[in-house]
């Protein structure tokens, strides 16, 4: 069994405790690795070295060689796919298709930002003034990046591709649960062109994430995880006034009115939260629809999620995997205990019984439906395969339903009536509005929430924003004094 080691200032080190932690198989309730506990010491050097990285040349390196560098990651990505896609989903339990998918999408997220290195620039404006005014963009220094386990590489090639784009240095910490596609992706940092230095890589829990956040010399915090720790995070990150960015999750409306494509609708209604074990911040978690269709939606989704095959990720059949910890399988169990009092089941409630399934953390696709929208199966994230269904009549009561929650990620809205769906778009509190779909993501296009969802967007150019800030240049070309005194 391999034990890991951090990446500081381009050197592989042990915590400075000594201390390990193991790092588990969900599937099989087996120890895959062993990773380093890092504590505040090991914190305090991985910082240093990321300052020391970026005064010490980064900060001069050109968009030319980042955009460079960053092409060389996707390109290396991509090589390395098949053997990265196997162990994340050894480690993170999603099925085999999907982590092939998100690695294919960090290859694309590192092109993207390879792209976009070129293309960052300021403005000269039209100040009232014989002087030439700019606004310059400059990267903001060092960032602390904290990693959640549903996506582990691709948050991971969220937070770094941006990052590297603008110009800053990185201390990045994947979720104690998924560390291992990083560290293996960390060891062709240096051989891609990365300086020794620029990406520093900590495993470790949450007192590691909180460590980074309190550090005096971190100028920035980018930040997926839960609601809960985002809030810690902020109020932090105060004390230093870091710059944030968070994004927090959901619990996201998936809206079917009765004119939608029958077919396409129980589709994407079971794709919009059992993909990827639930376990998304944009997951479809709330299923709306409206009363015309309702029952006869809801018999075709529970049929359709009666044919979902639980398994090991690695067997290519596999159309679920097990949940991403203990931890998470007792969370979701736990809501499914309340589902059960809360409202009725039209299909699963529990864990699956069947060969194979005995060790690992699996627990059933759930659906419950005529869901009160202030249940707490509507309210709260269960970041599992929990579908809460809830009728509506009309437009206005969807999007009051719609809009009635503290969150604000994403929504989707399904039918054939165009009008319908953008006066929908229009009223949908959410960073994210998908018509007729529900979860495509493309790095050219903003990622983030409204409301207690986040702080911040990522992707696209919104985010190699986050880790810039703006300097104001006024050069005068009056060669006369002010003459004020
Ligand atoms: P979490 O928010 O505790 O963990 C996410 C990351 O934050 C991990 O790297 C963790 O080590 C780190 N962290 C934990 N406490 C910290 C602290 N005080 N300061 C700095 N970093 C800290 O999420 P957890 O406990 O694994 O999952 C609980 C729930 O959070 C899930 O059921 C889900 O609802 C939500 N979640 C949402 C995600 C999203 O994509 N928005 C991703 C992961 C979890
Ligand atoms: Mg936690």
């Amino acid at each position: 069994m391999e034990t890991y080691r951090n990446l500081i200032d381009g050197e592989w080190a042990v915590a400075d405790s000594g201390k390990l932690f193991d790092v588990m198989n969900p599937a099989t309730d087996e120890v895959l690795a062993r990773v380093p506990e890092s504590g505040p010491v090991d914190v305090d050097r991985a910082v240093k070295a990321a300052r020391r990285a970026f005064e010490g040349g980064w900060r001069d390196v050109t968009g030319q060689e980042r955009g460079r560098i960053l092409l060389r990651l996707a390109e290396r990505m991509r090589r390395e796919l098949p053997r990265l896609a196997e162990l994340e989903t050894r480690n993170s339990g999603k099925p085999l298709v999907e982590s092939e998918f998100d690695l294919n999408d960090v290859a694309t997220c590192f092109e993207y930002y390879g792209g976009l290195a070129t293309k960052l620039h300021g403005e000269v404006l039209n100040v009232p003034d014989n002087a030439l005014s700019m606004a310059i963009r400059e990267p903001l220094g060092v960032a602390g990046q904290i990693i959640p386990w549903n996506y582990p590489l691709l948050m991971a090639a969220w937070k770094l591709a941006p990052a590297i784009c603008a110009g800053c240095t990185m201390v990045i910490k994947p979720a104690e649960q998924t560390p291992l596609t990083l560290l293996e992706f960390a060891r062709v940092f240096e051989e891609c062109g990365l300086p020794k230095g620029v990406v520093n890589v900590l495993t470790g829990f949450g007192e590691t994430g909180a460590a980074l956040v309190a550090h005096g010399d971190v100028d920035k915090i980018a930040f997926t995880g839960s609601l809960e720790v985002g809030k810690i995070i902020m109020k932090s990150a105060a004390e230093t006034l870091k710059k944030v960015s968070l994004e927090l999750g959901g619990k996201s409306p998936n809206i079917f009115f009765a004119d939608a494509d029958f077919e396409a609708a129980v589709d994407g209604a079971l794709f919009g939260v059992f993909i990827n074990q639930g376990e998304v911040c944009s997951a479809g978690s709330r299923v709306l629809v409206q009363r015309p269709i309702y029952k006869k939606m809801l018999d075709a989704m529970v049929e359709k999620a009666k044919t979902i095959k639980l398994g090991d990720g690695l067997d290519r059949s596999t159309k679920m995997g097990p949940v991403v910890s203990k931890e998470q399988l007792e969370r979701v169990t736990r809501y499914q205990e309340v589902g059960k009092r809360e409202a009725k089941v039209g299909v699963g409630g529990g864990r699956p019984k069947g060969a194979g399934l005995e060790k690992g953390y699996f627990v059933e696709p759930t659906i419950f439906y005529d869901v009160d929208n202030h249940a707490t199966i509507a309210r709260e994230e269960i970041f599992g395969p929990v579908m809460a269904v809830i009728p509506f009549d009309d437009e206005a009561e969807a999007l009051q339903i719609a809009n009635d929650t503290p969150y604000g990620l994403a929504a989707a809205v399904w039918s054939r009536d165009i009008f319908k769906c953008l006066r929908m778009v229009r009223r949908l509190q959410a960073g994210i509005v998908w018509v007729n779909h529900m979860q495509p993501t493309y790095v050219e296009a903003p990622w983030g929430g409204y409301k207690m969802s986040g702080i911040g967007r990522e992707l696209g150019p919104w985010g190699a924003e986050e880790y810039l800030q703006v300097k104001q240049v006024h050069i005068n070309l009056n060669e006369q004094p002010i003459g004020w005194y």
